[in-house]
């Protein structure tokens, strides 16, 4: 099931622990003190990208300046999205109560923000599990340290439990999405899936409140889950409408 509506009014509406797992890339704070910051004159701009480059014989990576215009234009200007306002304070209390008791909540986020996320999810409740990372294939430049990696804080409700496949390593190396995007921000399926998998049974239910143009939920039907989800905007929800119903469709035929 999902919802073209705001996740702080939608949440209020599920009953107590009625999901099994959630698995978000929330919105969160891009733009330091409302003003955005640009590069300076003397910095490295742009969006580095691993490319397999080929003169015919030999094959080699090298990272690649992306063209300006392989960049979305409302990262270009500073801004992921319209809607990236909300706090954690907001949301994380009504994520924490239709979560049941015993399970697992994994929430995408970068190095400046985390804090605060730990901070807020540790006050609702959530006890802290783990600190997951991506490795990603691609750089974005900054003045300290180009960043090719983003983190996923694992957070659990009750009691502890082991995640399905305890081999899995928490540096998780996953190609970032190349080319064209459904959503500025939107997140591989094959990382997706890696949560999922480990932290929830076929059938069961995964909770997405921010699922943009839909990559947790595609993950989690191309993984046997049932799910539910909320966007904001009218535009990314009916991208996700059409991916999740080709998705289903092809599960259906007997496809991937
Ligand atoms: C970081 S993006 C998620 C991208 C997603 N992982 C994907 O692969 O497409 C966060 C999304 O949350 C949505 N959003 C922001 N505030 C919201 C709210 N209060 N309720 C529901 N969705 C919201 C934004 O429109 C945006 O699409």
């Amino acid at each position: 099931m999902i919802y073209n509506q705001d996740c702080i009014e939608g949440l209020k509406r599920l009953p107590e622990e009625c999901v099994d797992l959630v698995v978000t890339d929330c919105p969160y704070k891009i733009i330091a003190g409302g003003v955005t910051i640009e590069p300076r004159k003397d910095e490295v701009s742009g969006i580095l990208q691993k490319r397999i480059i080929s003169d015919g014989t030999n094959c080699s990576n090298k990272w690649l300046k992306k063209d300006a215009d392989e960049i979305p234009c409302a990262v270009r200007a500073g801004k992921m999205f319209s809607h990236n306002d909300v706090s954690f304070a907001e949301w994380l209390p009504e994520v924490f109560r239709v979560l049941k008791s015993g399970c697992h909540c994994y929430i995408m986020i970068n190095g400046r923000n985390l804090k605060e996320l730990q901070t807020e999810a540790e006050k609702v409740g959530f006890r802290f599990v783990n600190l997951l990372v991506w490795k990603k294939n691609n750089l974005t430049p900054n003045r300290y340290y180009m960043q090719q990696l983003e983190f996923i804080l694992l957070l659990r409700k009750g009691k502890a439990r082991s995640i399905n496949n305890m081999g899995t390593s928490n540096c998780l190396e996953i190609s970032n999405i190349i080319g064209k995007k459904k959503h500025p921000t939107q997140k591989p399926t094959d990382l997706m899936r890696i949560f999922i998998e480990n932290s929830s049974e076929k059938s069961e239910i995964v909770l997405d409140p921010f699922f943009g143009c839909g990559s947790t939920l595609v993950a989690a039907v191309q993984s046997g889950r049932h799910y539910i989800g909320f966007e904001i905007d009218e535009q990314y929800f009916d991208i996700a409408c059409s991916w999740l119903d080709g998705v289903e469709k092809e599960i259906e035929r007997g496809g991937a």
